[in-house]
């Protein structure tokens, strides 16, 4: 969602991205307030530009993203060498609202508004010839989970006109993109004029063009049999779920306003993994949430055993100022916290080789994206179900083309694999 912002500051400014700071007219820190951790992160990065600002008086540094709607006036009064705050909604003001900080010197700004009409507006920038491309279809989030800062930040969920969905695709594609990650904090939720996620799909596997649709993130409570019924016949839908369960407890889960149960929960995965069975699931989980007891993390534990996820991104519980969570008492002690994150991250590292390992030497389409990380002479693509492949020697014509590849080697996070 950040990176998609981050494309979109970029394109409402007609920028051309640089480097090196100090060539910059423009800094712009995207940010994001889900945690702690992250939103100090935020302020930080800012202090590292400081330095270039003594250099270059001219240059005008501010902040976009959730930190910044959180909280807006208070940064500028915070951080001396700070030009303006921008909200996620705003984006679409930010050529404006740079003309008027150079027209007058001693100009700050706090764009932080929700009431936007065209929140959409802007495109993102994309790097022409780039295989792998978003498109946002939906804002904020409707869903009350009690952690969750989303809903305050980001605002009530707006969903994205179909035909502005299309027609930024087409842009995509026509500009080299072959794969589309339709991005949303609860995408399967969007619907428009009558029609639902499930219609979208069946509207995104007849762009000519586009090889590969992926989606991110889903709510389980929104998952349908039609929805389901329309990832398994849409051949470009690729075979990879992010599906956030957060808790195995259904104690926690209702305390987290997560409105379905663990049951419904493994009842979707059931249904999903009946009509694609080569489906890779992937999802969030929170540890340490209020008053969470050895014997829910038990059942989170349990339930990472019985699903198989591929990858997990786990968090411990971070205190975010104005959510449900804020009143609710019995903090689970960091220290028990920290090491029920680590015996998850332990466990699920293990199940994540053990997948990878039941994956060798067998056949995937692979979509190759370009140069590989470990080795410049080796190209590096992605299966349908999202796992990185390295494949030696291979030259730079195969880029943007869906090769037959077997499995040769399993790693933790990769594997290698050679033409068939
Ligand atoms: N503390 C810890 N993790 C959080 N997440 C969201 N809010 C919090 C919080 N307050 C996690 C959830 C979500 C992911 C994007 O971040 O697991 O799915």
């Amino acid at each position: 969602m950040n990176e998609y912002d981050s494309d979109r500051i970029i394109n409402s400014l007609s920028a051309h991205p640089v480097k090196n700071p100090a060539d910059a007219d423009v800094v712009i820190v995207n940010t994001c307030a889900i945690r702690d951790k992250a939103d100090h992160k935020a302020v930080s990065a800012i202090g590292r530009y400081k330095k270039y600002k003594i250099s270059n008086p001219n240059l005008i540094i501010g902040m976009a993203g959730c930190v910044a709607q959180l909280y807006g006036k208070k940064l500028i009064k915070q951080i001396p060498h700070l030009d303006f705050v921008i909200g996620p909604r705003e984006i679409g003001k930010l050529k404006e609202l740079i003309k008027d900080i150079k027209d007058s010197s001693k100009f700050k700004k706090i764009n932080t508004s929700m009431d936007i009409e065209e929140i959409f507006k802007v495109s993102p920038y994309h790097e022409e010839g780039k295989i792998n491309g978003f498109v946002s279809i939906q804002q904020g989030c409707n869903k009350k989970c009690a952690y969750c800062i989303v809903p305050t930040v980001r605002g009530s969920e707006v969903n994205r006109p179909l035909k502005q969905i299309l027609e930024e695709s087409r842009l995509l594609i026509d500009q080299g993109a072959k794969e589309l990650t339709y991005i949303g904090q609860t995408v399967n939720s969007w619907r428009y004029e009558g029609e639902k996620f499930y219609n979208l799909l069946d509207h995104l596997q007849e762009l000519d063009g586009l090889e590969r649709i992926r989606f991110t993130t889903s709510f389980p409570r929104d998952i349908t049999s039609k929805m389901v019924k329309s990832m398994a016949k849409n051949s470009k839908v690729c075979r990879q779920l992010h599906l956030p369960v957060q808790s195995g407890s259904n104690r926690v889960l209702k305390m987290m306003n997560r409105s379905y149960t663990i049951e419904w929960y493994r009842e979707s995965v059931l249904k999903l993994k009946e009509s694609m069975p080569d489906l890779s699931l992937s999802t969030d989980i929170i540890v340490g949430f209020s008053d969470e007891s050895e014997e829910d993390f038990a059942q989170t534990m349990q339930l990472i055993e019985d699903i198989r996820f591929d990858t997990i991104y786990s968090f411990m519980y971070s205190v975010r100022p104005g959510t449900p969570g804020e009143k609710m008492s019995s903090h689970v002690n960091e220290e028990i916290a920290l090491d029920r994150l680590h015996r998850l991250q332990l466990r699920q590292r293990e199940i994540t080789l053990e997948n990878n390992l039941e994956q060798l030497n067998k056949d995937f389409d692979v979509l190759i994206e370009g140069a590989s990380k470990n080795n410049p002479k080796d190209l590096f693509g992605r299966t349908s179900q999202n796992k990185v492949v390295n494949i030696r020697n291979l030259d730079s014509s195969y880029i943007g083309k869906i090769v037959k590849v077997r499995t040769k080697e399993a790693h933790q996070n990769s594997f290698v694999g050679e033409l068939i």
